[in-house]
């Protein structure tokens, strides 16, 4: 069993283990008090694992009820959310009692939120079935909603309880959920960590993944307990998402978040080598190593329409935007910029 502890606001662990699952009840049994347990899935994730995790929970004696959602981003909204706050009323959850979320970033967020806003908060526990999740959402208590006028507006930071990742259950993620994934852990050995870069270009994650979500998880702790509440240094975990987001919008959402980060860091360390920042030789090992996880590196859109979606990211303060630069593989920087510096930095970059 790999274990990683977060002290935050809340101080929890993340269990990380193959074969986890039939056994989640036990492990939610010591943590948590609650009589009833509501179950928060997507209905992909529900024909897949929600009869093995209700199981578990009743044969430690919790009472449970379930609520299931359409997959997809379009239901991480206000309509979905009010649904699951009735939900939660109608079957007297109290609050002495828990929210599971089980599934990808899509449930994590949206039962987060409801866990972090329904009777004034709740316990609520992670069980991560996607790759991204496993490394990334599950862990930090960013929870949020999308609204009309953009992605994750409407949101709270809200640990978790606790987080219960089984890696048998990213078996049967499509190949593009799991690269999606891959993105994020290419994103974290760049931020900090070089020798994690080289082990990533030795061995695919499918062959260490145990390890591998452990040590993003142990990255993202490190970050998250220096800075919760995302005031400065958690912008790292923003490394390739500004440009990321642009491409994402300007493709409407047909090319996935993790493709599109990958497209992202590939830009940004361009830049930056080209601007004499990064060392000679960070581009080429980025793409070498996206490459061989299969990212197509190539963008149709203009360096302007770039730009103009650029502007629209929600960590823009006024003005300015930060920036995360590498300098060499494993390490980063901050960078506030003008924002208008961004289309150079999008034109070096390409
Ligand atoms: P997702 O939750 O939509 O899952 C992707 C697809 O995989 C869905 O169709 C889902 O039904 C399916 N799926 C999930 N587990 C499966 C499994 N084991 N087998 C087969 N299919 C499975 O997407 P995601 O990529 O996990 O998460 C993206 C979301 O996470 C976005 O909304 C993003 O904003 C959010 N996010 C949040 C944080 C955070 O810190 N809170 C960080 C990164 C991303
Ligand atoms: N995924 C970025 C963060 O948690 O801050």
């Amino acid at each position: 069993m790999n274990k990683v502890h977060i002290n935050a606001s809340k101080s929890y662990d993340i269990l990380i283990e193959k074969g986890l699952l039939p056994h989640c009840g036990s492990y939610i049994k010591t943590i948590c008090k609650a009589q009833s347990i509501c179950l928060v899935t997507d209905d992909t994730v529900d024909a897949l694992y929600a009869d093995t995790v209700i199981h578990s929970l009743q044969i430690e004696g919790f009472h449970t009820v379930k609520f299931v959602f359409a997959h997809g981003e379009e239901s991480k909204n206000s309509a979905t959310y009010l649904n699951l706050i009735d939900y939660l009323a109608q079957n007297h959850i109290t609050r002495t009692d828990a929210i599971v979320a089980l599934g990808g970033g899509v449930v994590g967020d949206l039962a987060g939120f409801a866990a972090a806003t329904f009777l004034r908060g709740i316990s609520f526990i992670q069980i991560p079935t996607t790759l991204l999740a496993c490394v990334d959402s599950s862990v930090g208590g960013k929870t949020a909603i999308d609204i009309q006028a953009g992605k994750n507006l409407l949101g709270a930071f809200y640990q978790p309880s606790l987080v219960l990742c089984d890696p048998l259950t990213l078996r049967t993620l499509t190949d593009e959920i799991y690269r999606d994934g891959c993105a994020e852990i290419i994103k974290y050995a760049m931020i900090t960590d070089a020798h994690f870069f080289e082990q990533l270009k030795q061995q695919p994650v499918k062959e260490w993944e145990e390890e591998v979500i452990k040590r993003c998880v142990e990255i993202k702790r490190d970050v998250v307990m220096q800075d919760e509440f995302d005031r400065g240094l958690r912008a790292l975990l923003n490394f390739g998402h500004t440009i990321g987001h642009a491409i994402e919008a300007c493709s409407q959402f047909q090319i996935s978040h993790g493709h599109a980060v990958a497209i992202g860091m590939h830009i940004i360390t361009k830049a930056a080598e080209n601007f004499g920042i990064a060392e000679k030789g960070c581009t080429e090992a980025l793409e070498k190593i996206l490459t061989a996880y299969h990212f197509p590196l190539a963008v149709t859109y203009s360096d302007e329409a770039l730009f103009k979606a650029a502007l629209q990211d929600k960590k823009r303060e006024g003005d300015s935007i930060t920036l995360i630069i590498p300098t060499q593989i494993g390490t980063c920087r901050m960078q506030p910029l003008p924002t208008e510096n961004l289309l150079d930095w999008i034109k070096q970059g390409r």
